[in-house]
């Protein structure tokens, strides 16, 4: 019995000498140290050891297991650090070696006048207001002064998501909401760039397009006021040459309201194609600030005024840039893109 434990002891170092992997490790403790394992066969046995051999049959046992056991940890522990060894040389990055390059992305033209125009206004003290595009019938309508059955709801036909609730068709909401905040505190003085929705879709309309709101409410805001800061802008836009008319037009919430033009970029105000023969394109809309708007925004129409303006952003950058067809503007071809 003494021989067959020394022999196990022996054949569980030589097995153990020669595993690689975990798996083996894990077989080589079944087979000497589990239930039905070598030494376990051994130990049965102990009843035919004579009484006075057993303490010392039985610790010669116990010391074999304590040598099987230390050396499968240590062997697991190596392999173990072996297998970690490798996956790290594997998976090792070498922080010296050149980066892969990178084409430089660039600004889509919409975000290009878009910044541009925000420039020009924060350099004249406005700030950035915004609204949300899913907005409420009542922002995008009923305080602009376009009741239910008002028929300026039909030129901004929209997606309804509820009866009340709908994507904006303008970002003329941003108006309400930023006086409605602001009140009684004044100047409002904003600009609110972002997306609004139609349904419209053709070469000169899409369904999304992005306009800039601005809004001035004050003490003693005139014409002259919307007037010179428009004259200013489209100069600023389109270069010191450009001349502006200022033409009547209507709005709900708008009184006086004036659509704005500038004369031709193409051809300079003789008449072409792209201003229709005219000399002038139309470039946005614009307006004193209806008193009921006041009223319903909270402000008192006897003691404050304001103008307001609305500019399409792909009009803007189609007239700009010599863009003939808008959806060039939203088809993401490269090509059309990296000219910006
Ligand atoms: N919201 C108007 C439109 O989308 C433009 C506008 C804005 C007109 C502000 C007057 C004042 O057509």
């Amino acid at each position: 019995m003494e021989k067959r434990l020394r022999d196990i002891a022996e054949e569980a170092r030589r097995s153990l000498d020669s595993v690689s992997s975990l798996a083996e490790l894990d077989e080589i403790r079944v087979r000497f140290l589990g239930k039905k394992g070598e030494l376990t066969r051994v130990l049965r046995k102990m009843g035919m050891v004579p009484a006075e051999e057993r303490p010392r049959i039985g610790q010669l046992a116990n010391e074999v297991r304590d040598v099987i056991e230390k050396s499968l940890a240590g062997r697991i522990e190596a392999v173990k650090e072996r297998v970690k060894e490798e996956r790290l040389r594997q998976e090792g990055i070498d922080v010296t070696l050149p980066g892969l390059p990178v084409t430089r992305g660039r600004k889509h033209p919409i975000t290009l006048v878009t910044e541009e125009i925000a420039g020009f206004f924060l350099g004249l003290g406005y700030s950035i207001a915004e609204g949300p595009e899913i907005e409420l019938d009542y922002y995008n309508f009923e305080a602009l002064n376009i009741p239910k059955d008002h028929p300026a709801r039909d030129m901004q036909d929209t997606f309804f998501i509820e009866p009340e609730i709908l994507l904006r068709t303008h970002t003329s909401p941003v108006q309400v909401r930023a006086m409605e905040k602001a009140t009684p505190a004044l100047p409002v003085k904003i600009i609110a760039p972002g997306r609004v929705y139609r349904r419209d879709d053709d070469a000169t309309h899409s369904p999304m397009f992005h306009q800039v709101e601005g809004l001035v409410v004050d003490r003693h805001i005139a014409l002259s006021d919307l007037k010179g800061t428009l004259d200013l802008f489209a100069r600023k836009m389109f270069g010191i040459g450009i001349h502006t008319r200022f033409r009547p037009s209507y709005f709900p919430f708008t009184e006086p309201s004036l659509e704005v033009d500038i004369s031709c970029v193409m051809c300079g105000g003789d008449g072409c194609r792209v201003c229709s023969s005219t000399g002038w394109l139309e470039i946005l809309g614009s307006g004193m600030v209806h008193p009921r708007v006041l009223e319903m925004s909270g402000y008192n129409s006897e003691e404050v005024t304001g103008f307001a303006f609305g500019l399409g952003v792909e009009r803007i950058a189609m007239l700009k840039y010599g863009i003939d067809d808008m959806r060039l503007l939203f088809e993401n071809d490269l090509r059309f893109l990296q000219q910006f």
